[in-house]
């Protein structure tokens, strides 16, 4: 493609060099080392807003494994069921069934495309539910502090997959926050992702199951010595020192990083607005740090054709989430609350534009004039 979907944009060489060199020079691959330590510290400093809670940052190997041991770290029986809306990456009910669990799909907003509390406080009036997967889908934030406040009156734990959403996503008080670290996300570390909570004895639940279960602090007199207890299976979602390396680099360059994305955010919906009028846009804050850029087009056909006429341009675009998880064959089973119409709809009309943290200006314009282009035609 001329102009590609996305470009990773990580460290460079040089800039690895001090915390590779700080790796050779400690023999500390994987396992909790200074590295990962320093990038859990970092993550969790920036997380802590001004009058809102401390957080516990536990690194993990990517976003899916991280949901997959928030879910198990909540101690929920097998077979509980996680409300989740339908417009999402795969990875968010996948997570849930790999933690033993049943996504309960449903449907999002409208305008911001998001699950929303009440949306929520519908569902669970006519489902079961026992956890809520919101997602900030697209990069969009969920509204934190409502969360919080749904958590509070419900009962109910809620973990938001915030795998595309660092830098734009607040954490909550009693919400978990995950995040991913992958090469296309706005903090990138080509693999990795962050398990947010302000409740440390949780975050520690989620640091033993990101290590096998093993919980050392349980160790006494009689297996001490040994690699420690397992009072529940966990598996290995252990971040290495190599990913911290790059996640630390991300870090120490990420005012400048996330600016150019700022920036990029705010002249695409400049030009958009101009140019494409028929195109619209998620309703989010113009201000934020994104790393996917989805224009909702007027009908399917539309959405189907500007994927074909722009790759024939050498533009690169893509249709998330098309279709929604509960037409894919292996979720085509699970339980739904209330209608999925606005997931089926935006499903079918959302195509994603080229955007990411390198594209130039003029390569930008191309992308406007194109869409302008097939719209008008
Ligand atoms: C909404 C959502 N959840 C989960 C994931 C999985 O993240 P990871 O690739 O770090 O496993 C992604 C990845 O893009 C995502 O978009």
């Amino acid at each position: 493609m001329k102009i590609p979907l996305l470009v990773p944009d990580l460290p460079a060489a040089e800039d690895l060099l001090p915390y590779l060199r700080r790796i050779d020079a400690s023999r500390w691959y994987t396992n909790f080392g200074p590295l990962v330590r320093e990038l859990e510290a970092g993550i969790a400093a920036r997380a802590c807003a001004v009058g809102r809670p401390a957080q516990h940052a536990v690194s993990v190997s990517n976003a899916s494994l991280g949901l997959e041991v928030a879910l198990l770290a909540l101690g929920l029986p097998p077979g509980s069921r996680v409300l989740m809306p339908a417009l999402t990456f795969v990875a968010t009910a996948t997570a849930a069934l790999r933690a033993g669990h049943v996504p309960v799909f449903c449907d999002v907003d409208p305008e911001t495309w998001l699950l929303t509390p009440e949306i929520a406080a519908r569902a669970i009036a006519q489902e079961r539910v026992d956890s809520v997967m919101p997602v900030s889908t697209y990069g969009c934030p969920c509204d934190a502090p409502a969360w919080d406040a749904f958590a509070r009156a419900s009962g109910l734990p809620v973990v938001i997959d915030a795998a595309g959403a660092y830098g734009n996503q607040a954490c909550g008080a009693r919400t978990v926050t995950v995040f991913s670290l992958h090469a296309t996300k706005s903090l990138a570390a080509a693999e990795g992702g962050m398990v947010l909570s302000a409740d440390a004895e949780y975050a520690a639940r989620v640091r033993h199951l990101s290590n096998f279960g093993i919980d050392l602090s349980a160790v006494d007199a009689q297996t001490a010595g040994s690699t420690g207890l397992v009072s529940r299976e966990g598996t290995n979602a252990k971040l290495s020192e190599y990913h911290a390396a790059i996640g630390l680099a991300a870090l120490a360059r990420w005012d400048a990083s996330s600016q150019r994305r700022i920036a990029l955010h705010r002249d695409y919906l400049a030009g958009l607005g101009r140019r494409c009028p028929q195109a619209r846009t998620q309703q989010r804050d113009a201000a934020g740090v994104y790393s996917i850029f989805p224009v909702r087009l007027p009908d399917s056909h539309k959405a189907a054709d500007a994927f074909r006429v722009l790759g024939q341009q050498g533009i690169g675009t893509r249709r998330w989430y098309c279709p929604p998880l509960n037409q894919h064959p292996a979720f085509a089973s699970l339980p739904v609350a209330g209608g999925l119409d606005v997931c089926a709809t935006l499903g079918e009309q959302l195509i994603a534009l080229p955007f990411h943290a390198l594209l130039s200006a003029d390569d930008m314009h191309a992308v406007i004039d194109a869409l302008a282009g097939f719209l008008d035609a």
